[in-house]
């Protein structure tokens, strides 16, 4: 049992804690990640009990000098923990003593673990934010490059190529040719409920990913005002007695704000509760696209194939490649979202201020973060060397897929859509009754469904001119996809991640 008067809290107490209690209720084994945060607050601390006369000049200059000493020892992994640390700030302060005497017990003078911790973790999730913006925006980035126009190579064997004249490949000598493609010239299917639906650009299918990460970067900067603000000064529930210049810390500390209310202040993990949502959603995006491309990398669509830096093997079936990145990435969704919904569990039913259950928060960012990042950071090693295959993914559009086409073809002559709708309805079922694709029907089978159809029907069973058709913003015609690779690329302009001034937590 441990003795009770060392603890921070041990003056009450005659008994001593229970090494199992002991156990449960330390945090340090994980939040000792905000070592630098917690130095980086008790640093602004000092100097605003400095201003409001509660320490001298020379006991300020002995602490920010011992803070520095243990911020070094952290740095280098000298740092040794003993029995008693309970978390990081009693971790830090006990080492403060140590080092240099009863000065430490100043520090916390009118500061309660309550507004200490959640500085702590505000200070630690505002450069985790820019880190994931960061992160977020080099993938967007990958994604709208490879749309714009990135040249990819294949390398095919004669006959199995739709990219090149067959004459220049009757050559016996020639096995295999190397073909240089835009991507934004390549098409496949569209799928809607996973049936083909309509011809699309391939990198049509690229940026509908980026625009949702766009959004979510959109959302992580609106998450960084509401957790960008000071607590500190708040002290357990009631605020601060003394003269605690929060201005002073809300400037020293870099925070946009100073709260409002000191039991709002302690007592609530909303900004954290955001975090794990937003989190989720990412996640849920990239987990979206994931399954897309697990799906286009089987060998049944043969669309895609990932680099070998993104694959594994098996440990039975030598022929094996699978897509394990893509299969984590789909599932850090499910493991960040149970993180999201434990923590909302939590939240429910607490009564106000701060309990002891709030310790739970930080496992929870902590490891969204962790996930989330690593979830970034493969997505983007994934989508920029993922190799595409134009033969298979063209070879995988069917004229069906034109029946639209065939009705927009009559609309152009006049007819309701819905009619028109009807009408190619029935050439659709005609050519499933002939047993022929849907551009072989003959002219008169077309005729008999309507004889508004004339001899330029044949000009609707072309892909590339079907794409080019949605040129409205947002479709798929080059152009509209040109407009969107523009408006990505400025918008990415004025997205930088902001740097902060104050070396707080790194987010590791
Ligand atoms: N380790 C605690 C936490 O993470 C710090 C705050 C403890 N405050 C208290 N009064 N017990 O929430």
């Amino acid at each position: 049992m441990t003795a009770e008067g060392s603890k921070l809290w041990g003056g009450r107490f005659v008994g001593a804690t229970d090494p199992v209690m002991e156990r449960f209720n330390t945090s340090v084994a994980y939040d000792q990640r905000m070592w630098d945060a917690d130095l980086t607050g008790s640093r602004a601390y000092v100097k605003a009990l400095r201003r409001a006369g509660l320490v001298s000049t020379e006991e300020m200059g002995a602490i920010l000098r011992g803070l520095d000493q243990v911020g070094e020892e952290w740095r280098k992994g000298a740092f040794v923990l003993r029995d008693g640390d309970e978390d990081i700030h009693t971790a830090n302060e006990r080492r403060l003593k140590e080092l240099i005497g009863t000065a430490a017990g100043k520090l916390h003078t009118g500061r309660s673990r309550n507004d200490q911790v959640v500085t702590d973790m505000r200070l630690w999730l505002r450069d985790a934010v820019a880190t994931l913006t960061g992160d977020a925006l080099v993938l967007i980035s990958a994604m709208v490059e490879r749309a714009a126009a990135h040249l990819g190579a294949i390398q095919a064997r004669p006959g199995r190529i739709l990219y090149i004249e067959p004459q220049l490949l009757q050559s016996p000598s020639v096995l295999f040719v190397v073909l240089l493609f835009r991507e934004i010239d390549v098409l496949f299917p569209g799928y809607t409920h996973m049936q083909r639906a309509q011809p699309i650009r391939w990198s049509h299918w690229i940026l509908s990913h980026a625009v949702a990460l766009q959004r979510d970067v959109e959302r992580l900067q609106e998450i960084r005002k509401r957790v960008n603000i000071l607590p500190l000064g708040s002290g357990a529930v009631a605020g601060t007695p003394f003269a605690i210049d929060r201005e002073l810390l809300r400037k020293e500390l870099c925070f946009d704000d100073v709260s409002l209310n000191s039991m709002d202040a302690t007592g609530q993990r909303d900004f954290v509760a955001e975090f794990l949502f937003w989190a989720s959603l990412c996640a849920t995006h990239l987990s979206k696209m994931a399954e897309d491309l697990l799906l286009y990398s089987t060998k049944e669509f043969s669309f895609v194939s990932l680099s070998d830096a993104y694959s594994t093997g098996s440990s039975l079936m030598p022929q094996k490649k699978n897509a394990d990145s893509l299969e984590l990435i789909r599932s850090k969704a499910g493991r960040i979202f149970g993180r999201c919904t434990g923590f909302m569990m939590t939240l429910k039913g607490l009564p106000s201020s701060y309990n002891k259950d709030l310790q739970e928060d930080k496992e929870a960012m902590f490891d969204c973060y962790d996930s989330i990042l690593a979830v970034l950071q493969v997505a983007a090693g994934v989508v920029s060397t993922l190799k595409i295959n134009p033969g298979a993914m063209e070879a995988a559009l069917s004229p069906d897929m034109l029946a639209t086409d065939l009705a927009y073809y009559l609309v152009r002559k006049g007819v309701a859509f819905r009619d028109a709708h009807g009408l190619a309805g029935k050439a659709v079922f005609t050519a499933e009754s002939k047993n022929v694709p849907l551009n072989q029907l003959t002219l008169e089978d077309l005729r008999g469904i309507s004889p508004l159809v004339e001899s330029d029907v044949a000009s609707v069973w072309d892909y590339a001119a079907s794409v080019e058709q949605y040129a409205a913003a947002g479709g798929t015609a080059e152009s509209s996809v040109r407009a969107q690779v523009q408006q990505l690329r400025a918008w990415m302009a004025r997205h930088k991640p902001q740097t902060q001034t104050v070396k707080s937590a790194d987010a590791e």
